[in-house]
């Protein structure tokens, strides 16, 4: 995506709301409560997938109410055609042995699958005490790997969407709600 140089232009990508911040902070407040029911007593490590969780990570440690510590990954994924055996480049890794931990994954998007699929096999392999997968928003229409999170907030159409962390071209991470991309 080129340089957006106005506001007006800025604003014009945005085709329409799609999920409101009410609504993203209630189901938020719902999952909190989940997770804290399910996990309390537990080490939980929350592992949020950089850059495009940061705001989900932000606003759901703040809904969970038993003793939680966080860390970020960063990756990037790169695919051959239509191999869905692709490997994950990791640009920044943990650094705890998450060997002691119940470690839930939290992530803004899952689209393909192939991202997380990648990351759920290197995490398992270092054996966490358990593994899963919280993820804001999921295109299950979009799958090309046999995928399913855990626990999905909101489930979507096949659309390109943009805000409350996830990005055009790095733009609109900043929205406070979801919204359509205006292709
Ligand atoms: P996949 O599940 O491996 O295909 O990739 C998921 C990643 O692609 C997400 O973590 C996002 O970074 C990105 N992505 C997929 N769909 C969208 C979208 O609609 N808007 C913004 N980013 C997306
Ligand atoms: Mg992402």
């Amino acid at each position: 995506m080129d340089e957006i140089k106005s506001v007006e232009e800025f604003n014009r990508n945005i085709k329409r709301v799609l999920i409101t911040e009410d609504e993203i902070k209630a189901a938020i407040k719902e999952a909190g409560k989940k997770i804290s029911d399910s996990y309390d007593g537990k080490p939980i490590l929350l592992v949020s997938i950089l850059n495009g969780a940061f705001i989900f990570m932000a606003d759901l440690c703040r809904e969970i109410t038993v003793p939680c510590e966080i860390a970020f990954m960063c990756a990037k994924s790169y695919y051959k055609g239509t191999d869905s055996s692709g490997i994950v480049n990791i640009t920044m890794d943990l650094e705890q042995d998450i060997s002691g931990y119940h470690v839930i994954i939290v992530e803004d998007i899952i689209d393909t699958g192939r991202t997380l699929n990648d990351i759920v096999n290197l995490l398992k392999a270092r054996n966490p005490l358990s593994l899963k997968v919280v993820t804001l928003l999921d295109k299950p229409s979009r799958r090309l790997v046999d995928f399913e999170p855990d626990m999905s907030l909101f489930v979507i159409e096949d659309h390109f969407v943009i805000g409350y962390g996830l990005d055009c071209g790095e733009y609109y991470r900043n929205l406070p709600y979801i919204a359509e991309f205006n292709q």
